[in-house]
């Protein structure tokens, strides 16, 4: 019986999971599930601006430095996450002058990037910069009070800061082509004619029955810019309970993703959003939805984990 982890390395792929800090160091069979299954580690949380600055200049890098560590333990890769976000990002730094907040984004980067230089193989430097309607900037604090320019003065201090670092941008529901997916790739066009984009990533929070048609051309046409794609934050939602027939589907939607990460050479890898459905952010931010994940709360594995597994030619 081979794992996740062992199909994904004999296609020299990453499968990843985004890990909880607090798991990680209260469960020794969440310790043991994700040094067995994945080789490639995502911080759902530890590494983002709340967590890694809480204040002006005061760096806490307890939590993110776990996570690394533990990957570096077994052999994992770590995919960062994220330098700039609307989300999670302290009001301190949300209440700076423009100039202080460019400062303050600059030092933030090189910060984070300097320490773990050769450590994090790539990090999504940007995440959530399109808004959901009609294909414009995300009308957020950074656009509002830096203008557009941030993005490229976000990649450029990340690729000075650790030139042999992937640099992602990163967003959700550009799974297909859209409004939303053409931003992406108008930014990217701009960004890889500067030399300062190394891949596109694709949070993937889905719907049950609803991968898009499109995705797999989507993804083609950012690898045809030279770009990588990654499936950065997969997880199929549900409105539970889950019966069978509910399971079954979501097993052949992730089968879907699968396969298409493995027939595009330059899909890196596929990162699931958390590991049992009960970790996940998704009942919090979408009642009554949930089981969006590869394994159930005791840890067994879901159908959606065989179909994974399957389509990556494991057994
Ligand atoms: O750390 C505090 C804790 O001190 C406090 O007592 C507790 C009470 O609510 O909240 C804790 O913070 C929570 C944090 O996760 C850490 O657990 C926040 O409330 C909660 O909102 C936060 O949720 C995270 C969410 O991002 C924030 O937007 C989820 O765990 C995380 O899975 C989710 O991940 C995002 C990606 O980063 C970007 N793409 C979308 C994805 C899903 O929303």
């Amino acid at each position: 019986q081979t794992t996740l982890r062992g199909a994904a390395d004999a296609l020299n792929k990453d499968i990843g999971v985004a890990v909880n800090y607090n798991l990680l160091q209260s469960s020794a069979q969440y310790r043991e599930l994700v040094a067995t299954e994945f080789n490639s580690l995502t911080a759902e949380n530890a590494m983002k601006w709340d967590a890694t600055e809480p204040s002006d200049g005061n760096y806490t890098f307890t939590q993110a430095d776990a996570i690394v560590d533990f990957a570096e333990d077994n052999g994992q890769t770590v995919h960062g996450h994220t330098f700039v976000w609307h989300q999670q990002t302290p009001s301190w730094v949300q209440n700076l002058s423009a100039s202080a907040l460019q400062t303050a984004m600059v030092d933030h980067i090189n910060t984070l990037a300097n320490r773990y230089e050769g450590r994090v193989d790539s990090w999504d430097v940007v995440n959530e910069v399109v808004s959901d309607s009609n294909g414009a900037m995300r009308d957020s604090f950074w656009l509002q009070k830096l203008g557009e320019g941030y993005i490229t003065t976000a990649f450029q201090t990340a690729r000075a800061a650790d030139p042999n670092a992937d640099l992602y941008i990163n967003d959700y529901s550009i799974e297909g082509q859209n409004a939303k997916s053409n931003k992406i790739y108008s930014i990217a066009q701009g960004l890889v004619n500067q030399g300062l984009l190394d891949g596109v990533g694709f949070q993937s929070h889905l719907i049950l029955g609803q991968v898009p048609s499109d995705m797999e051309a989507n993804l083609q046409r950012f690898v045809n810019l030279g770009l990588k794609v990654r499936i950065t934050e997969l997880d199929i939602r549900l409105q539970t309970p889950a019966d069978a027939n509910e399971l079954a589907q979501q097993a052949s939607d992730y089968a879907r993703v699968a396969n298409i990460c493995k027939n595009l050479a330059d899909c890196s890898g596929i990162t699931v959003w958390g590991v049992r459905d009960g970790d996940s952010w998704v009942p919090g931010v979408f009642p009554g939805y949930g089981a969006p994940l590869l394994f159930n709360d005791d840890y067994s594995k879901k159908p959606a984990y065989t179909s994974v597994l399957n389509a990556w030619g494991g057994t």
